[in-house]
């Protein structure tokens, strides 16, 4: 860190960051390998987040870093606006052997919040193709994460994300959240109030009619928010309905895509077919900005196949400069290599049971209010001090780093775990034996 003085900390302006305790504080991080970071004074800090919820396959991989390095000097750039490169192609056919039904097509982005507003402008597009313009309100969740475009913030439903940002979207409706009071402490899956919570779609497209309705889009886990498993029955009968009334149903499957459920996607782990899935993070295992949304066959059918429009005519006015980038697609193709050759994901389905003993053994520490976890995301949420909501949270997050090595993600009082699929159980031990020592210390 040779030449990195104190002004160096005013330029870069932090996301999702109290910027001004930051450059009292400093969490730096110079280097990754494995499941941890290097702090810039030296320290091996544990990772238990993925970095965000992205590393998958750990850091540092040597075949997907040799697969970015190849591709720097062969191919920088491609136009994927009226050009293409092949592995494009080869990343599309592979995602659609990865993800359950005929989601057969992948349409390419650089992040999660591009990937939702992509899913958003197909579900419109396709019931205009269809003749079925009306469809134009859109449904999302209380507390949902979609990222923080202007759509993915409007279906999205965190209050403090969305206050400075105006009226937002016009015509979106949010289901309850599904967190609750009965549920606490409930390991996996919750089992109470699922068909009741899934219910209130049913209420809404009452008073909106179902007939204006094009989507609903949910996060199968809502993850950003501290980890709320679905309950028992809650997508199943979402699926249900939306299907019934012709409404396309999302699921945002940023964070639980590529293994985070022990299978490829949620949708595969849970057994529920949607009709869209938006992927990003574990796509390349955090290492090159890439998302992307899959879609079925009948919605591309609808849009692409059958337009209208004459043969020099697009059909889908929208994409990005970076989609499909080749430094992204051969991080990514080398990833589900890595994924496969490794089984990565039956790894995080045996690692499961060991992670959610582990983390319910922290029920009893002091402050400790809920515990939750499904496949390798878990959530321990703390008691607010009072008046000072999310200062308990900080201070954890504060003393893991700089006393405990330990890297952890928090929002709120709530600290949410989820390590890389490539974790010991050893290290997932250590995790918990760290996190208690935090906790323990917290007043
Ligand atoms: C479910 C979900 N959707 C969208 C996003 C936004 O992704 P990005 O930060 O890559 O834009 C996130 C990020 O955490 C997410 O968890």
């Amino acid at each position: 860190m040779s030449g990195f003085g104190a002004n160096h900390l005013e330029a870069f302006w932090l996301p999702f960051t109290p910027n001004r305790q930051f450059r009292r504080e400093p969490r730096l991080v110079v280097a990754a390998e494995g499941n941890h970071y290097v702090a810039a004074d030296g320290r091996r800090i544990l990772d238990a987040t993925a970095g965000l919820w992205c590393c998958n396959a750990g850091h540092g991989h040597p075949r997907i870093v040799e697969a970015i390095r190849r591709r720097a000097g062969e191919l920088d750039y491609a136009p994927p606006f009226q050009f293409a490169h092949p592995d494009a192609f080869t990343l599309a056919a592979r995602l659609r052997d990865l993800f359950p039904g005929d989601l057969d097509y992948a349409f390419f982005c650089n992040s999660g919040s591009e990937a939702v507003d992509t899913a958003l402008k197909i579900a419109l597009a396709y019931h205009r193709a269809r003749g079925e313009g009306q469809r134009v309100r859109l449904i999302g969740r209380e507390r949902g994460y979609h990222g923080v475009g202007f759509g993915g913030l409007s279906v999205g439903g965190i209050g403090p994300n969305r206050r400075l940002f105006g009226p937002l979207l016009p015509g979106v409706d949010h289901l309850p959240h599904t967190l609750l009071e009965a549920n606490r402490f409930a390991r996996g899956r919750p089992p109470h109030g699922g068909a009741e919570l899934a219910g209130a779609l049913e209420r809404l497209l009452e008073l909106h009619d179902p007939q204006t309705v094009a989507a609903v889009i949910v996060e199968p886990v809502a993850g950003s928010i501290g980890v709320y498993p679905p309950p028992v029955d809650y997508l199943e009968r979402l699926r249900e309905i939306t299907a019934r009334h012709g409404i396309l149903l999302i699921f945002d499957e940023v964070i639980t895509a590529f293994g985070r459920l022990g299978a490829g996607s949620a949708a595969e782990a849970l057994e529920i077919q949607p009709d869209l899935i938006t992927l990003a993070k574990g796509l390349t295992s955090g290492t090159v900005p890439m998302g992307g949304v899959m879609v079925r066959r009948e919605i591309h059918r609808a849009i692409v196949e059958e337009s209208p429009a004459p043969e020099w005519g697009i059909e889908f006015p929208h994409g990005y400069t970076y989609s499909a980038h080749p430094l992204a697609t051969a991080a990514a193709l080398a990833t589900l290599e890595v994924y496969r050759e490794e089984a990565l994901f039956a790894r995080a389905r045996a690692l499961a049971p060991v992670f959610e003993e582990g983390l319910h053994r922290l029920r009893d520490l002091p402050g400790v209010r809920d515990v939750r976890n499904l496949g390798l995301m878990g959530a321990v949420e703390l008691e607010p001090r009072p008046g000072a909501a999310g200062a308990r949270g900080f201070e954890a997050m504060r003393r893991a780093f700089f006393e405990h090595d330990l890297m952890i993600r928090i929002t709120g009082d709530t600290i949410a775990l989820s390590p890389p699929l490539t974790f010991t159980e050893a290290e997932l031990e250590q995790l918990f034996s760290r996190l208690a020592a935090v906790l323990r210390a917290l007043d």
